[in-house]
């Protein structure tokens, strides 16, 4: 028997949930529709971010910082800290135990929201009577029907052609996240986001860790300043990362993987591990939706093809999140969410592309928001710049963390802020004045004229705006 909806979610990922929980606010009807099985069988709603993404990769960032800290950094504090062991499986167990803790969340807000979840793979089939029908095939058996349905069924990492993985040699994010114990060494190919954070988990437990980059720019299209000044520290952590490399045959073997590259000099190179990580990107998961079915429009990528409002050529279909154009970050999937359950409420949901954060959580933290001073001068805007270090912030030296920096962008003639960037302690958390302060399109003097409390790293903020007008006080 066909149950009928207003509205179906497929995938229960940051976009497909939130648009969910927010379409059930609005006084809809909703299903949500989500494969993800966890180590039992049983349903893992959260999507990519919750099971194999930003909250595990965060958790043992966390894991591998305190081990660092322990190992190399308790002695300035005049804490002896002797025989620091790491206990992988432990680790291993912390991180599971914190994506259980989300995924129990999410069902227990689907329970609260009074959302009808559905396990199992959700496939779009042709309309009856001009409604809109989703099957639903594998945990659970069901047909649901609904005028408005919202795809939102993520990505998956990109292979390299030739080298599927088999997450046991060949590792994509979410064997990366799966390591049992410390790789002697760890290969990666790819040195974007995936790659510096995994990178760094598993360098700060004792691997010796390459990482192999295509391109000939570190993080090209981070503001050069800062991605210079988190080279530096990478550096240091002896983070080695190769560019402009040409990566060749990959051999695998039951213990290990050799990988053929030429090095940006033109050198034939072979960089043997035990473990290689291939973080090049991701693929929209499109494939078994039966787009066809519906005549659902894709790119060559396999995206959904939507137009500003997150509409696809279908009536009543939209898409939310790493299925469709944009940056692939699980807030830009959220707003997605929220503002089409507006829109089909009615109402004008909004997103603005201009102020979505970008966070790498590496130590250095890099964050930033809106134009990088390169996008500034290829845009021919003219433009004044600010900088402040963290090295001037008293609590950065108290904190004994002072890596990095502050970074204004501020339209030479308005003032308005244009770009923000920073390298160092807390960088994820200090981008959200900066994203408060784009959005109410603030000049870089309302910053600089804003009480900032001391001492705090907000202050670097602060002083960066300042800087600006070149009247930083404390540098
Ligand atoms: P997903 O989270 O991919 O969810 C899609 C869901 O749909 C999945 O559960 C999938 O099983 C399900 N699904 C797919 N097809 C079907 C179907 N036909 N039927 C039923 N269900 C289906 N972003 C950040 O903003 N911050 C971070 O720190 C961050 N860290 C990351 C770390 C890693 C290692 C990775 C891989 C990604 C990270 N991201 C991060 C990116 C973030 O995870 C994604 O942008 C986000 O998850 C996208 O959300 P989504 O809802 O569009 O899709
Ligand atoms: P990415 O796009 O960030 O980086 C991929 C890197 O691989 C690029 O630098 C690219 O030049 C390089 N590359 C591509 N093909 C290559 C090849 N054949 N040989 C060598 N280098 C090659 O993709 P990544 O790291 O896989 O992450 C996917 C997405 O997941 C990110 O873009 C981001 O949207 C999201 N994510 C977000 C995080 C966050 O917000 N903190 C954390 C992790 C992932």
């Amino acid at each position: 028997m066909t149950q009928a909806f207003d509205v179906i979610v497929i995938g229960a990922g940051p976009g497909g949930y939130i648009a969910a929980i927010r379409a059930a606010q609005l006084g809809f009807k909703v299903a949500c529709v989500d494969a993800w099985k966890n180590a039992s069988g049983g349903p893992a709603p959260g999507g990519t971010c919750t099971n194999v993404g930003c909250i595990p990769s965060k958790a043992l960032l966390q894991s591998s910082e305190h081990y660092d800290q322990a190992r190399n950094h308790f002695a300035e504090h005049g804490i002896s800290a002797t025989g620091v062991k790491m206990d992988v499986a432990q680790m291993l167990a912390r991180k599971d135990s914190v994506v259980q803790q989300n995924n129990d969340g999410i069902l227990y807000l689907f329970k609260k929201n009074k959302i009808s979840f559905f396990h199992g793979h959700g496939a779009l089939a042709a309309p009856v009577d001009g409604v809109h029908q989703v099957t639903v095939s594998g945990a659970t058996e069901a047909t649901l029907s609904a005028p408005q349905i919202i795809i939102a069924t993520g990505s998956s990492a990109r292979a390299l052609p030739g080298t599927p993985f088999d997450e046991v040699n060949v590792l994509s994010n979410d064997g990366a996240l799966r390591v049992g114990a410390v790789p002697k060494k760890l290969a990666l190919i790819g040195s974007g986001v995936i790659g510096l954070e995994m990178g760094s988990v598993w360098r700060r437990l004792g691997a010796d860790v390459t990482i192999l980059e295509g391109l000939p720019t570190f993080l090209g299209a981070v503001d050069q300043q800062i991605a210079k000044e988190a080279k530096k520290a990478f550096d240091k952590q002896g983070l080695k990362i190769e560019l402009g490399v040409q990566v060749g045959e990959i051999k695998v073997a039951k213990k290990g993987v050799s990988v053929a590259y030429t090095n940006a000099k033109g050198e034939a190179q072979t960089l043997d591990a035990d473990k290689l990580i291939v973080s090049i990107g991701r693929v929209p998961n499109t494939a078994g939706l039966n787009a066809a079915a519906v005549g659902l429009a894709l790119d060559e990528r396999g995206a959904v093809v939507v137009d500003a409002d997150c509409k696809t050529n279908v009536p009543g279909i939209w898409a939310v999140g790493d299925v469709v154009r944009g940056p692939m970050l699980a807030h830009k999937a959220e707003e997605e969410g929220v503002a089409v359950a507006e829109r089909i409420a009615g109402q004008h949901g909004h997103v603005n592309f201009n102020t979505v954060p970008w966070v790498i959580y590496t130590s250095p933290e890099i964050a930033w928001v809106g134009r990088t001073e390169q996008q500034l001068k290829a845009d021919g805007v003219a433009y004044k710049a600010g900088t402040f270090p963290f090295l001037a912030n008293g609590l950065a030296r108290a904190l004994g963390d002072t890596t990095g920096m502050v970074k204004f962008l501020a339209d030479a003639v308005t003032d308005e802020i244009l770009g923000v960037h920073i390298v160092g302690p807390m960088a994820s958390e200090l981008i959200a004045e900066a994203v408060v302060a784009m959005e109410f399109r603030a000049s870089s003097e309302d910053i600089a004229r804003i009480c900032h409390a001391h001492p705090s790293l907000s202050e670097a903020t602060k002083e960066a705006a300042l800087a600006v007008d070149k009247r930083a006080l404390n540098f």
